[in-house]
């Protein structure tokens, strides 16, 4: 990864840490729920979660593996995750900070590792997918939940400007067949997969990232402006000038490592 997308990263995520941990979507949902469900069959006595974000993944995996790893590249955003997950009563949760492209642990070092709402941040995601095969044992499985990418190339090309100009760490959200080739390349087999949705309210999703009044009305008025199959394909609801919420799919994948 380059320095200048670190510390796109590092900005975008360090000053708003606090609303991260704070956020309803990342707290949990159907998404978290199925991700657990997955990790509940590994049975895994260690545990990777890698851009824990505000940790409420991680705190999850603290209920069943027996020692836990919260991975992230803003250390702003580590010292959250740690306060969150510590104020709730758990003590089996390490807290490293680092790149997910250059993962500090030895081969095989965990039993699962997770990735939720973070992989459309990376610079490569390829490079990626290499570490968690790379730090899973043989047989260990990669959990990974992301924005799935659309199929139609104006509505996929809209969103991600809309997802750009409210978060410029934002790189892409990727296709399930984008995945499955990433997967393969990386040696990881994919043996369960799903989609669910999850509801964006606006004025949430805005104010997370600090967008300036000017950023979000000119943000607002490229949405409105944009054709109606684009908006109709995320479901964006508007309430007269006002937008209320718009919905994304999230692909989910089970990948273990051969
Ligand atoms: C939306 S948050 C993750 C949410 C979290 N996984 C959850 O389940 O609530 C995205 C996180 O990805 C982290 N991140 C982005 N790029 C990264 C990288 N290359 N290596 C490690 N962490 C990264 C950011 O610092 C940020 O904390």
């Amino acid at each position: 990864m380059s320095d200048a997308h670190a510390r796109r990263v590092q900005a975008q995520f360090g000053a708003s840490a606090a609303a991260y941990v704070a956020s309803t979507g990342h707290a949990g949902g159907d998404d978290l729920e199925r991700l657990l469900a997955w990790v509940r069959a590994c049975r895994p006595g260690r545990a990777l979660d890698v851009a824990t974000g505000g940790g409420h993944t991680a705190l999850a995996l603290a209920g069943v593996a027996r020692e836990v790893v919260a991975f992230d590249l803003t250390e702003p955003m580590l010292r959250a995750a740690r306060e969150f997950i510590r104020s709730r009563g758990s003590t089996n949760v390490a807290f490293v900070l680092g790149d997910v492209e250059a993962l500090p642990f030895r081969d095989g070092a965990f039993d699962a590792v997770t990735c939720r709402i973070a992989a459309h941040h990376f610079a490569n995601v390829a490079a990626a997918l290499r570490q968690a095969h790379r730090v899973l044992r043989p047989g260990g499985s990669f959990l990974i939940q992301d924005i799935l990418g659309h199929d139609d190339p104006a509505a996929n090309a809209f969103i991600t400007e809309v997802e750009r100009r409210r978060d410029p760490s934002h790189v892409r959200a990727y296709r399930a067949s984008e995945w499955k080739a990433f997967l393969r390349a990386a040696g990881l087999t994919v043996i369960d997969e799903g989609v669910v949705r999850k509801v964006r309210p606006w004025e949430e999703w805005t104010g997370r990232t600090r967008m300036t009044l000017e950023a979000r009305e000119a943000l607002e008025a490229f949405v409105r402006q944009a054709p109606e199959r684009c908006r109709a394909a995320f479901d964006f609801e508007l309430a007269g000038d006002r937008i209320a919420a718009f919905t994304d799919r999230m692909i989910l994948l089970r990948a273990d490592r051969d």
